[in-house]
């Protein structure tokens, strides 16, 4: 009898074919298949947080466990980050190793567990295993992947499918920006649209605030109600080679535990889709980051900053001005706060905190300890020496600072500044951050205290028995750089 299978049930067998020919860590597994309904009976996939200080709470998707991770404020989480990305990457290397284009890749269509510890009663085995594996990935939903064993021709035309489906923010370009379009796409073709789709997944991962890559640019467009217009918007910005905005919230993880992930995305997510990164670099990358001297990030919040002295006399003035009752007058708070005020400083302070780490602060396990005392004694205290002999509204470089410095005697030893970074971008851009990284890779690693300069701003970084270490006197804001006074490892 001639069997004529209608066009989902057709789809329903292909994803079974595929599932049933895939046998890997990273990809759910086909359990059986129910005829009447016809269904699918995966594992049973979830992450359960009760060993995060949660219990009861479980998620079963990427797109769900990042929306947990920025609720925890990433506090804890940001090498299971790290983690998930491997795993995500060996999932989707192993199905383009089979031939398999997924087509369909987003947080949502990405299965999360920590079942294989979770569930144990054993607390040590519990903590080993956990180690190996803090958490599990694992892609799904392949109804739309397509293999070079599946007829490809009309793939490109199927793919409004996929957009109706809200999933056109992880679309590569190539795929529906119609100036690019590709007239027929091959297998690699989509893989390569895989590895876009990777670049916005491991996106969304570095930026768990967002939500979706392209969020905030959708939201202050307004008027996007349909997906042919959120098409026809994303089009625009994909044209001018806009890569989504990321969110302030998490650029100190991004500058630190994220670098390598940072990375990734941007090699992933490039418009000329032949220069993409490979799964194999990819790979490479995060092993990189595993060698790393040090995985901890520690954020130390200061007790003072450059501008500690103008906040607490303008919070003393505003004050007195609304009892009216004021014993000094305003004119001599003025007087005393200018002569405490470190603003434009950081040139100064840096040169200066260099000297207190090589002079002062003790070898040996106390370092970190004694660390933030000095630095706090040296932003509270400096200004008041220096500020006579410099102009308050200039910015100076680190070498003006130190020859002004050691004139006046305010610090007794010679340095010299034998190596000069050939570049000056700010530390907190990312071609910034892999210039210094390179460089520091290069000086090794060991014991070193260096002014870094990135215009307009001077920093003093370094590293102590294998730990790098960064300070930042500024307070403006909460991101580092634009400061808040942190004294953060890199
Ligand atoms: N094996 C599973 N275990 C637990 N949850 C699952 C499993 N498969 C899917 N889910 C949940 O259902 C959602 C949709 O599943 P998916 O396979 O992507 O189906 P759809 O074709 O409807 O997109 C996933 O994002 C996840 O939250
Ligand atoms: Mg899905």
């Amino acid at each position: 009898m001639l069997q004529v299978l209608a066009k989902e049930e057709k789809l329903f067998y292909k994803e079974v074919k595929f599932l049933n020919d895939l046998d890997h860590p990273n990809i759910v597994r086909l359990k059986g298949i129910s005829f009447q309904p016809l269904a699918m009976m995966l594992e049973y996939i979830y992450f359960d947080f009760k060993h995060f200080g949660c219990d009861g709470l479980h998620v079963h998707s990427l797109s769900d466990f990042l929306l947990q991770i920025d609720e925890f404020n990433c506090e804890g989480l940001c090498e299971l980050v790290n983690h998930a990305a491997k795993e995500i990457i060996n999932g989707l290397a192993h199905l383009h190793s089979k031939g398999i284009a997924h087509r369909d890749l987003k947080p949502a269509n990405i299965l999360i567990s920590n079942q294989h510890y979770c569930t144990l009663s054993d607390n040590n085995e519990m903590v080993r295993q956990f180690e190996l594996r803090p958490v599990a990935c694992k892609l799904t939903d392949f109804g739309e992947s397509r293999s070079l064993l599946v007829q490809t021709q009309t793939c490109v035309a199927s793919k409004t499918n996929n957009v109706d489906r809200g999933t056109v923010v992880y679309e590569a370009p190539e795929l529906f920006v119609r100036e690019i379009l590709l007239s027929g796409a091959s297998i690699s073709d989509f893989m390569l649209a895989d590895i876009w789709a990777l670049g916005m997944i491991v996106f969304s991962m570095i930026n768990p605030s967002v939500k979706y890559p392209y969020r905030s640019e959708i939201r202050s467009a307004g008027s996007i109600s349909s997906q042919d217009e959120l098409k026809i918007f994303l089009s625009s910005l994909l044209r001018q080679k806009k890569l989504p905005l990321p969110d302030e919230k998490y650029i100190a993880q991004r500058a630190t535990v994220w670098r390598g992930l940072e990375e990734i995305y941007r090699l992933c997510d490039n418009f000329d889709r032949h220069s993409r990164l490979s799964l194999r670099e990819a790979s490479n990358i995060m092993s990189r980051e595993n060698k790393r001297v040090s995985t901890d990030l520690d954020v130390l919040h200061l007790k003072v900053s450059q501008t500690t002295a103008v906040q607490q006399f303008d919070q003393r003035l505003a004050a007195q001005l609304k009892d009216n009752v004021s014993e000094e007058t305003p004119a001599k708070q003025l007087e005393c706060a200018l002569n405490n005020d470190g603003t434009n400083a950081c040139a100064f302070l840096s040169v200066k905190i260099a000297d207190a780490i090589l002079s002062e602060v003790v070898a040996g396990s106390e370092f970190f300890t004694e660390l933030p005392e000095a630095i706090e004694d040296t932003i509270w205290h400096l200004p008041q020496t220096i500020n006579v002999h410099r102009d308050l509204h200039r910015l100076y470089d680190a070498m003006e600072a130190y020859v002004i410095i050691r004139e006046h005697k305010i610090i007794m030893s010679s340095y010299d500044f034998s190596e000069e970074l050939p570049f000056d971008d700010t530390v907190y851009s990312f071609e910034g951050r892999q210039k210094l990284h390179s460089k520091l890779c290069e000086l090794g690693c060991n014991d070193f205290v260096a002014t870094f300069t990135c215009e307009p701003l001077a920093l003093t970084l370094g590293c102590r028995d294998g730990k790098p270490y960064m300070i930042d006197t500024h307070s403006v804001t909460f991101a580092p750089g634009k400061g808040e006074g942190e004294n953060l490892s890199l």
